[in-house]
């Protein structure tokens, strides 16, 4: 059985794509590809269709990480198809449990500062208006996320 995550922020150009990418690298690192897959979606519309954004390309590539995917918005079936559900900041967890009114698939859904082990921060902010360094920050954040997750994985799941 294959152990499915997906990453959510609101626009899918940003923290998302970021925290996919990033787990895949570490996926690769562990040879885990054939166990646990990723993808990636925005509770928004805005950007459907659209490339990562180029600046949190440019800050994951100085860290060895290249980008895959174009944007997409959540939708009800991720429910279903999912393991595990990651949002990146508390509005984006409340707008994707919003959508299970019948909290059937509230303990899938998590934020994913939840598995950080060297940061104080609850969660990923969105740095969408901010500089190149919030970007910066972004990646730092999401490779202790993705390592603490990827361990908690290998943990309970993978060789339980
Ligand atoms: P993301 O960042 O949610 O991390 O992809 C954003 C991207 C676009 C917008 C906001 C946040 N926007 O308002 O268009």
């Amino acid at each position: 059985m294959v152990y499915k995550l997906l990453f959510v922020c609101l626009g899918n150009i940003c923290r998302s794509p970021a925290a996919e990418n990033i787990m895949n690298h570490l996926i690769q690192e562990a040879n885990l590809e054939e166990q646990i897959v990723c993808d990636s979606a925005g509770t928004s519309s805005y950007h459907i269709g659209a490339a990562p954004d180029r600046r949190m390309k440019s800050a994951a590539l100085s860290r060895g990480i290249e980008f895959r995917g174009r944007a997409r918005q959540f939708e009800q079936f991720d429910f279903k198809q999912f393991d595990l559900i990651l949002a990146m900041d508390e509005e984006n967890y409340q707008n994707i449990l919003a959508l299970d009114s019948q909290e059937k698939y509230k303990d899938k859904v998590h934020l994913i500062c939840e598995f950080v082990t060297r940061h104080p921060e609850r969660q990923v902010l969105d740095p969408y208006y901010g500089g190149q360094a919030e970007f910066d920050k972004v990646i730092d954040l999401l490779l202790d996320a993705c390592e603490g997750l990827l361990e908690k994985i290998c943990q309970n799941y993978l060789y339980s």
